[in-house]
């Protein structure tokens, strides 16, 4: 069974493209390189020890996505592929709407003229905003507060009606909690362009010099230290969670939606006294003011995909950070 990853050189696609060929997938990656190194796929086959199907092509461009369809099998489609800084949706929302709905459209319609009806959604926690309480379900009101949860939430929508018409598609919508970590071999990893916006990131590149000081937005929240909580899972948890919800779609047509997180809230400083104790290094921060639309705490109720998909977290707060500084290190050796 063949899977088309898009977007499957980035940083969650990646990792995701791993679990599956460890599951005896064969994947064929098309991804535009707007976000992504061309040197993942390189690794991916040192990891994987399989030959991996790659495809340069821009989403936008339906001709050259049909003719990948025309020129492969594909039995199933996990969409990555989109921009996803939330600061920047605000700045260029234009730019977020055209290329994360766009592409999208792209995908179903040229996966319904080659009959391919089977795909997952890389969705986001971001569609709930701020939550009204934690642990967070499904069945949460849906408020996202920014251009780039909307374009979440939206796609999301298209994929609802997607199924109301044409039930024949099988169609899963997986909502990430906060992916961090490394594969184990420390040959792929989180690698964004410029300052990293996530938290996790950051504090690696602080660690290892690259970055002066990590700023820790507000320590006035009402949790207990008073910084924000968020539900971090390992990104090969995660990926996991893709392979899982593969032999759903297998099984049965229908739409289905799940939560994507461990189901537990670390706090900011929590992670940075992890991430010291586990790799014995120093983080350097300073205390600053809160960032706009944070929130005080998100984290997930997991417990559907628990049961629904047989999927849970296997990896704890320490393995993130160890994998994570390991990543680092590597990518800082080796100038990637
Ligand atoms: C985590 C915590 C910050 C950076 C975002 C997107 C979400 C998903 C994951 C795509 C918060 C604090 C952060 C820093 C800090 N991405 N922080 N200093 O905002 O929970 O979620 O990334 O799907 O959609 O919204 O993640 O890593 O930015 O922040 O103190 O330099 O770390 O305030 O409490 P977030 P994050």
């Amino acid at each position: 069974m063949r899977v088309l990853v898009t977007g499957g050189l980035g940083f969650i696609g990646s990792h995701t493209v791993v679990s599956l060929c460890e599951n005896g997938y064969d994947v064929l990656i098309v991804d535009d390189l707007s976000n992504s190194k061309i040197s993942v796929l390189d690794r991916l086959k040192t990891i994987t020890g399989k030959d991996i199907d790659f495809e340069k092509i821009d989403l936008l461009d339906k001709k050259a996505l049909n003719d990948v369809f025309e020129k492969y099998t594909v039995d199933f489609v996990i969409h990555f592929a989109a921009f996803k800084a939330v600061g920047e949706s605000q700045e260029k929302p234009l730019e977020y709407y055209q290329n994360n709905l766009g592409s999208l459209l792209n995908v179903l319609e040229c996966m319904r003229e080659h009959k391919v009806y089977r795909i997952v959604f890389s969705s986001s926690a971001c569609v709930y905003g701020t939550p009204d309480f934690c642990p967070i379900p499904e069945t949460a009101s849906i408020r996202p507060q920014n251009v780039y949860g909307r374009t979440k939430s939206i796609c999301e929508g298209i994929l609802q009606d997607v199924y109301s018409a044409m039930p024949e598609f099988s169609i899963a919508l997986l909502r990430y909690f906060n992916p961090i970590g490394a594969h184990e071999s420390g040959l792929i990893g989180e690698d964004p362009n410029g300052i990293p916006n996530n938290l996790m990131p950051y504090i690696t590149q602080v660690a290892a010099g690259k970055r002066e000081v990590l700023t820790v937005y507000g320590d006035d929240y009402p949790t207990p230290d008073g910084t924000g909580i968020r539900d971090y899972i390992h990104v090969c948890d995660l990926a996991d969670g893709h392979v899982a919800v593969l032999k759903k779609l297998k099984d049965s047509s229908g739409i289905f939606i799940y939560n994507l997180g461990c189901g537990k809230g670390y706090s900011v400083m929590e992670v940075i006294r992890a991430f010291e104790d586990v790799n014995q290094v120093k983080v350097n921060y300073v205390i600053g003011p809160r960032r706009p639309g944070d929130s005080a705490e998100c984290y997930s109720d997991p417990t559907k995909a628990n049961i629904e998909l047989g999927w849970k977290t296997r990896r704890d707060i320490r393995e993130m950070c160890r994998d994570s500084w390991k990543w680092q290190q590597y990518a800082r050796s080796h100038n990637v």
